[in-house]
């Protein structure tokens, strides 16, 4: 190869692996801040949340982005549940309405699908810090 080619060649390597890691930043940095402004909003931690998910089982009911084995189908996907207008419909989507949604879905809706979450407030919190995250 000539070596004007060569140099040609490093160029464009090097402007894909600029392309690259500026792309990844970029992600990362969205990522924390779609974080950052969900545990501002709600006044929880999403990291928390997750956890709190698992342990109480939504996935067995909902698709969860992010949550190992959330695949049920037994309510709808909350994949994007931050960008919906509502909540199930009714309540609009806020972070208090979602604490309330969680702990007391019978009496907003009585007789859905979706029993009353035995967790605490702080909990809800957290729960829905995470899932404030959920933008796509
Ligand atoms: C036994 C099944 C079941 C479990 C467990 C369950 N849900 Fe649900 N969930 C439902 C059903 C069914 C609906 C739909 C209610 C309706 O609109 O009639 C729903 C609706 C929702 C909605 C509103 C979705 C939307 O599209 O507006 C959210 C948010 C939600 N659930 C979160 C949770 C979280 C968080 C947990 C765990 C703390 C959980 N759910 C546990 C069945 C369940």
């Amino acid at each position: 190869m000539p070596s004007s080619l060569r140099w040609l060649a490093a160029l464009v390597l090097l402007a894909v692996a600029g392309a690259i890691a500026s792309g990844a930043v970029l992600y990362v940095e969205t990522r924390h801040s779609n974080q950052m402004r969900a545990e501002a909003i709600t006044g929880g931690n999403s990291d928390a949340g997750s956890s709190i998910i698992a342990r109480v089982g939504c996935g067995s009911c909902h698709i969860i982005p992010g949550i190992t084995g959330a695949t049920g189908r037994v309510g709808p996907s909350l994949q994007g549940i931050a960008t919906r207008a509502t909540i199930a419909g009714v309540l609009s989507n806020d972070p208090s309405q979602m604490r309330r949604w969680f702990k007391h879905p019978q009496s907003v809706l009585p007789g859905n699908g979706m029993p009353d979450q035995p967790i605490t407030d702080r909990e809800a919190r957290d729960v829905a810090a995470y899932l404030y995250t959920l933008k796509h």
